[in-house]
């Protein structure tokens, strides 16, 4: 089975073909990507208004790119599956009315997939993972701890009552000068830093929950700008290093917790840790993540971070995880802003199976 899989809900256009095995077997026979930091970088963050534009104006073209790298003609797929939410509402409409008409035209069936599914699944396409295991995703819109017992199965452990884990870094960067997106830049900077000079406030670590919270962080952080204005470089360094190695404290404790918590209630089956979204790029939280999960004598799986970040080819695999599984979707399906992953329509009686 082969599955053009269409990008649109954020900042990132992007068309990919995947062909699944009967197996189970994945093959990425394609995967475009085009990132739109020009369109934004006037603007120090994502305008919706911009980024639908772009998706509209490039979308074509990067499903004919998509096509040609995996040497076939659109008509030779056998699914189409867009992003169909949670996202940016402009954007996903893009993609999935795309994704519509060409299902329309090429008789083929649609898959209108959760993004947070595509996220949670990408481990099985880059690393064959079995069910069940946890996920953490960490990217610029979402922090959750995800259990994935199966396609449609999902239970949500723990989120953020605030700030994204990336939105922080951003707002960090931001907040010190630098350029978007922030993430890379205080990472960069903070190789250069002393993570010792300040001490940020962790909120909720003492408390029991999988929960996260960044918001007093970065306020912490903006005060400890103010307070050593004017910044110098080696400030800002120290800034950045302070702040990355607290977040990488909060989000290796709570993944202890985490996988405490998947001992105890799945017993007999070994955790694994999956990471997604583009904060897993990151090393500093890569490394505090590694030791966590060592501790608890986890696995921990990380996929190619061009596959955590936003793309075509984890919505491709997860329409034909659900393909698979006899599940598709009627073509008025509804773009969605919203759309939780432990909703009660995530499951797949609700998408055709
Ligand atoms: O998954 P992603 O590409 O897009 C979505 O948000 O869906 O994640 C982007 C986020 C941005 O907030 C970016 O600053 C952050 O991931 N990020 C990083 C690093 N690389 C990207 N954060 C920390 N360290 C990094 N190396
Ligand atoms: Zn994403």
């Amino acid at each position: 089975m082969r599955v053009l899989g269409i990008e649109t809900s954020c900042d990132e256009t992007a068309a990919s073909i995947v062909e699944r095995a009967a197996d189970g077997r994945a093959t990425i026979l394609s995967n475009v990507v085009r990132s739109q930091l020009d369109e934004h970088a006037a603007f120090g963050g994502v305008v919706p208004e911009l980024a639908a534009r772009a998706h509209v104006t490039w979308l074509d073209h990067i499903i004919a790119q998509a096509c040609s790298e995996a040497g076939m003609k659109l008509g030779e797929v056998d699914a189409i599956a867009a992003t169909a939410g949670p996202g940016l509402i402009g954007g996903v409409l893009v993609g999935l009315t795309t994704a519509k008409a060409l299902s329309a035209a090429l008789h083929k069936p649609l898959v209108a997939v959760n993004h947070l599914e595509a996220h949670a699944l990408t481990a099985r396409l880059t690393d064959g993972v079995a069910f069940p295991y946890l996920m953490l995703l960490v990217s610029g819109g979402h922090s959750q701890f995800v259990l994935v017992r199966g396609v449609g199965d999902y239970e949500r452990w723990g989120t953020t009552i605030d700030d994204a884990l990336g939105e922080a870094f951003d707002k960090v960067a931001k907040l010190l000068g630098l350029g978007n997106p922030g993430g890379p830049q205080v990472e960069k900077l903070a190789r250069l830093g002393d993570p010792e000079r300040f001490r940020f406030p962790r909120p909720l670590l003492k408390e029991n929950r999988l929960d996260f919270s960044f918001s007093g962080l970065k306020t912490a952080v903006r005060l400890a700008a103010e307070g050593q204005a004017p910044l110098d470089d080696q400030t800002v360094a120290d800034i950045c290093a302070s702040f990355q190695r607290t977040v990488a404290e909060i989000v290796s404790t709570r993944a202890k917790s985490a996988l405490a918590r998947y001992r105890a209630e799945l017993p007999g089956h070994p955790p694994v840790l999956v990471v997604a979204g583009g904060v897993a790029a990151n090393m500093t939280i890569g490394a505090a993540l590694n030791e966590a999960v060592q501790a608890a004598g986890a696995r921990l799986v990380v996929p190619p971070i061009p596959l955590c970040t936003d793309n075509g080819a984890m919505v491709a695999w997860a329409g034909a995880e659900r393909l698979s599984l006899g599940a598709a979707d009627p073509l008025d399906f509804s773009a969605r802003a919203r759309w939780p992953l432990d909703s009660a329509d995530m499951g797949l009686s609700h998408h055709g199976a």
